[in-house]
């Protein structure tokens, strides 16, 4: 439990060069480089508990790696091990994108994670796999998979946009007889064919659909460096919005356009923001500049997938705005590691804000904060989230340790803003 209190935080610029380092891209540059040939280097991964789990479970698989800090280098195994446990702790990443990749690996694996991880719907990822061969027994996790090295591409039309389902896909279709292709019901975020045609995988997009080629060699190793992740950035860009007189810049964060729709919305409910591409190879990098302002609601019921993240801190700014906020089409959040809808309308009554539950969606009433005490679910985006409020009133935090699965160093950060206190119970 972590008591937050407000602090003056009036008339000053913050400039913010490390925070944390993209998620996405850290299990990515891990989990790929089981197909490639030759040793991977990896600067500036990032160290939290989802991202050590993907780490670890590669060191079971039977890579080779080293670390320093946040230095990683990896190389995969000839054959990777089988008959093994892996455990993907509350990573919802780790356990799609791995099991896609394993699904090629003639061999049987068992996947395990934390309460809330065996909650969340695998079955959406189980359907092509099985379509093109591997074997899978339970619904969630844990449960076991039986690879093949005979996969036999398909042409699959998912029903969700999502870039773990599109992930695991990916992977299985790389190591499988014949092409495959892929299309969702909006783009999801693209990293993985990003990341995966920049090593010289055959996929490409040809209308609205992907196509691709199953892989005639290994990879070319790579040497990676790995921005700034910009769903962790997103909360303090917040945190200087409903603060009053602060500016900030902050730099060397990942501008992927799947990525960055939320400072689209900040912008839409009159928040002073801009942002700015200074590098691209195959992800745009830049800088974002943000400046205390005064939120109107707004309503979003568009690019769902390219704001799944950052809704729950979204909420916070629609509680700050003034006027009512809609977001409607949103039900993957129920999916979350926690049920997100639920989350955030439970913590924002409690801090006396109007807020109703809809079915794919919330309704939120602006107004004033009053002290409290409010939950993470055991969800580290809406501990971050409602973390804030204490810039605003003292509240207090139950559960706020999961932080560290995507931001270990977010409560030393928040302390450049508000005053916090321990206690320990
Ligand atoms: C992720 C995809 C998103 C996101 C998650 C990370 C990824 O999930 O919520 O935090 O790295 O591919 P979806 O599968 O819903 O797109």
């Amino acid at each position: 439990m972590i008591a937050l209190f407000p602090k003056k935080t009036q008339n000053f610029h913050w400039v913010f060069e490390k925070i944390a380092f993209d998620k996405s891209l850290s299990h990515r540059s891990i989990i790929f480089a089981f197909l490639c040939e030759g040793e991977c280097e990896i600067k500036d991964f990032l160290i939290s508990e989802d991202t050590l789990a993907t780490l670890e479970i590669a060191k079971n698989l039977g890579a080779r790696v080293w670390s320093n800090g946040s230095f990683v280098s990896i190389q995969a195994p000839k054959q990777r091990n089988s008959c093994v446990v892996l455990d993907c702790k509350n990573s919802g990443t780790s356990m799609r994108l791995f099991t896609g990749l394993l699904s090629g690996n003639e061999g049987s694996y068992q996947l395990i994670g934390d309460t809330s991880l065996c909650q969340r719907p695998m079955q959406r990822i189980f359907e092509p796999l099985m379509l093109m061969g591997a074997r899978f027994k339970g619904e969630f996790a844990p449960f076991e998979l039986w690879g093949s090295a005979k996969l036999k591409g398909i042409r699959y039309c998912s029903p969700i946009a999502s870039a773990q389902l599109k992930s695991a896909f990916i992977l299985s279709a790389l190591q499988a007889k014949g092409q495959s292709f892929f299309t969702e019901p909006f783009l999801s975020r693209d990293h993985s064919e990003r990341f995966l045609s920049f090593l010289g995988a055959g996929i490409e997009k040809k209308g609205s659909e992907l196509w691709i080629s199953p892989l005639k060699e290994k990879l070319k190793s790579y040497s990676i460096t790995i921005p700034n992740d910009p769903s962790s950035v997103i909360f303090f860009v917040v945190a200087v919005l409903i603060s009053c007189n602060v500016s900030a810049v902050f730099k060397n964060v990942l501008l992927n356009p799947t990525r960055i729709d939320a400072l689209e919305v900040l912008k839409k409910m009159g928040a002073r923001i801009e942002y700015r591409v200074l590098q691209c190879g195959f992800e745009e990098i830049g800088e974002i500049e943000v400046a205390s302002s005064s939120l109107v609601g707004i309503e979003i019921s568009e690019k769902i997938a390219w704001l799944i993240d950052e809704i729950p801190v979204l909420c916070i700014a629609m509680a700050c705005a003034k006027g009512k906020s809609l977001i409607s089409c949103a039900k993957e959040l129920r999916y979350k590691e926690s049920d997100r809808i639920a989350s955030v309308v439970f913590n924002l009554k409690k801090l006396g804000i109007e807020a109703e539950e809809k079915e794919d969606g919330l309704m939120i009433y602006g107004g004033e904060f009053c002290s409290g005490e409010v939950e993470s679910f055991g969800d580290h985006r809406i501990a971050m989230s409602f973390a804030l409020v204490g810039i605003k009133v003292p509240i207090v935090l139950k559960g706020e340790e999961c932080v560290g699965v995507s931001f270990p160093q977010f409560f030393d950060l928040l302390d450049l803003f508000v005053n916090k206190e321990q206690i320990c119970k």
